[in-house]
């Protein structure tokens, strides 16, 4: 495994590597966890040459506290990306990826207007930014993504169609830990009794998939954010049963789509996400 900081030394390994072999591509932001390495062994078991990227990236960060306080592990990051086996591990500084300030203005239409687009403006901008330089400077022709950021997924997608680039997205399904909460990097940042109380969201989740046949798309939606919200650690900002392709809301079980209920809760002043498919 090579770890290479700028985007010369990275294009030097991936023409050294092979010139023929397909790139697999997982962008992060470090802190990894299961839930990074199952993209990342996915991408090791289906591509010749894997590429992952660990870049905290502060376009996408609408609260600066929430850019500081974002973990920073990049030595146990190298350990644990060791352990799959990936080739290349591309860290660049801030300076390497916006030599200049970065001020594209994507259009997503209603898809950046809803749940965490509408909760965290301007953070889908910052994605797209990153994401696209990023593919600019590894040229994959696969790219792995997660469920667990399922509006993220939808948006790079749209992305990939609007500037045309021959690359497959390929989304995998939410890792967990035991109790159920969704892992995630800033898990890390609960204490041990919020983290435990955490677990009441993807509960709640889990749950509400089975009362889906008694209750209608309001009432379910009423019945989690009230059972969250009685959690004294927790508090909903949203949550929305959408369709899986435009992320509008679903007002009736009967209508023919995919239906994803996603969630965002505060746990004090930790932002978690999480969503769950309906059918
Ligand atoms: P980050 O939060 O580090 O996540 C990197 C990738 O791992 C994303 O595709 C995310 O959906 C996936 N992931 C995170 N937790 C997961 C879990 N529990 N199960 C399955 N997949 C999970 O998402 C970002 O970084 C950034 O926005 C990025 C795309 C790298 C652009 O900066």
């Amino acid at each position: 495994m090579k770890l290479v900081g700028t985007v010369k030394d990275l294009q030097k390994e991936l023409m050294q590597a092979s010139d023929t072999a397909g790139v697999g591509f997982v962008p992060t932001m470090g802190a990894l966890h299961e839930g990074h390495l199952a993209l990342v062994r996915r991408a090791v078991a289906e591509n010749q040459l894997v590429v992952v990227s660990i870049f905290v990236n502060p376009t996408q960060f609408n609260d600066p506290k929430d850019l500081e306080r974002y973990p920073r592990t990049l030595e146990n990051d190298l350990k644990l990306l060791e352990s799959t086996a990936c080739h290349i591990v591309f860290a660049p500084s801030v300076q390497e990826v916006y030599p200049k300030p970065d001020t594209r203005k994507f259009n997503f239409g209603m898809l950046e207007t809803v749940m965490e687009g509408k909760f965290r403006l301007g953070h889908f901008n910052g994605v797209a930014q990153v994401v696209s330089r990023l593919f600019d400077m590894v040229q994959p022709q696969i790219a792995y993504f997660g469920l667990k950021d399922f509006q993220q997924l939808v948006i790079i997608k749209n992305m990939v169609k609007q500037l045309g680039l021959p690359i497959e997205i390929v989304a995998c399904d939410i890792v967990r830990e035991k109790s159920g909460l969704a892992m995630s990097s800033r898990n890390e940042l609960l204490s041990a009794e919020q983290r435990e109380n955490a677990a009441l969201i993807s509960q709640t989740l889990f749950a509400a998939k089975q009362l889906s046949t008694q209750k209608n798309v309001q009432e379910l939606a009423n019945w989690v954010v009230d059972t969250i919200n009685k959690n004294p650690f927790l508090d909903v900002e949203y949550f929305e049963i959408v369709d899986d392709e435009q992320l509008q809301a679903v007002n009736n079980w009967n209508e023919e789509n995919t239906k994803v209920g996603c969630i965002a809760v505060f746990c004090g002043k930790i932002r978690l996400i999480d969503n769950i498919v309906f059918n």
